[in-house]
């Protein structure tokens, strides 16, 4: 599958590593330009890219970029991708420590990945958000096992969302419906999902206990 990652740092990074593992043909962008992604791209095979090009022919593109960091994009930055493509989105908003306070989420309710929907111009499914960026590396394994962790999984295209958990599969996770992207405050930060390490069943009851008050450690 033809993938774009926009965001070469932690998750980005370890997402690289991981898909060209399994086989895909993986472009990766950051801030500073493709010269500064020769490292990673000889260790995995992936194609260091501009921003405006990782998108080119994606079936998936992943948006892994800090939240403050989502405005920064360029227009147009979904322009060339496959038709249908789904656009995974990672982010997270830490008012206090990285992104600054945002009004249109905490004044106007918006859930982080809404915000981060608008802004790219295209709807996105939010996954690994609350995924430790090293267990994506460590915690992989086969279908079936009792151990396997779960990811929650969250958007309003059905179809962009099935090709995210089919992904996620491959990657060595299950994955949990977690409703649309209207739902996805049950997965932001500060929630009893994130960072969860679990099975399916934990997953649903977390989610299923979340809250939809910010708490003060992720208010700006
Ligand atoms: N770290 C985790 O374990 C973890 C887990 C789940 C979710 N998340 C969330 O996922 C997102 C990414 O986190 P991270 O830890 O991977 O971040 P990170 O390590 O700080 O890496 C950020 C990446 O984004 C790139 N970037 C920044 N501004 C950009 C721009 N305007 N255009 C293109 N690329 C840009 C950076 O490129 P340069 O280095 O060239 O500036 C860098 O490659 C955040 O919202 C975070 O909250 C993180």
């Amino acid at each position: 599958m033809k993938i774009g990652i926009i965001g070469a740092g932690n998750i980005g990074g370890n997402l690289t590593r991981r898909l060209t593992a399994l086989g895909h043909d993986v472009s990766v962008a950051n801030s500073r330009g493709p010269e500064t992604l020769t490292a990673l791209a000889e260790e995995t095979g992936a194609t260091p890219v501009t921003v405006g090009e990782a998108a080119r022919g994606a079936e998936i593109v992943v948006v892994t970029v800090p939240l403050k960091a989502v405005p920064d994009l360029p227009s147009g930055l979904l322009d060339g991708a496959a038709d249908g493509v789904a656009v995974i989105d990672t982010g997270n908003y830490y008012p206090r420590e990285r992104d600054g306070r945002i009004a249109a989420i905490e004044d106007d309710g918006l859930t982080e990945s809404r915000w981060t929907e608008r802004r790219i111009g295209h709807p996105v499914v939010k996954a690994f958000n609350g995924t430790y960026a090293q267990d994506i590396l460590d915690r992989p394994l086969p279908a079936g096992d009792p151990g396997r962790m779960a990811l929650p999984v969250a958007g309003d295209d059905e179809a962009a969302k099935r090709t995210v958990r089919e992904l996620i599969d491959e990657l060595g996770f299950d994955t949990v419906d977690a409703g649309g992207i209207d739902e996805s405050w049950r997965q932001q930060p500060g929630t009893p999902v994130y960072g969860l390490r679990d099975g399916v069943e934990a997953v649903r009851k977390a989610l299923a206990a979340a809250s939809p008050r910010r708490t003060p450690e992720f208010s700006g």
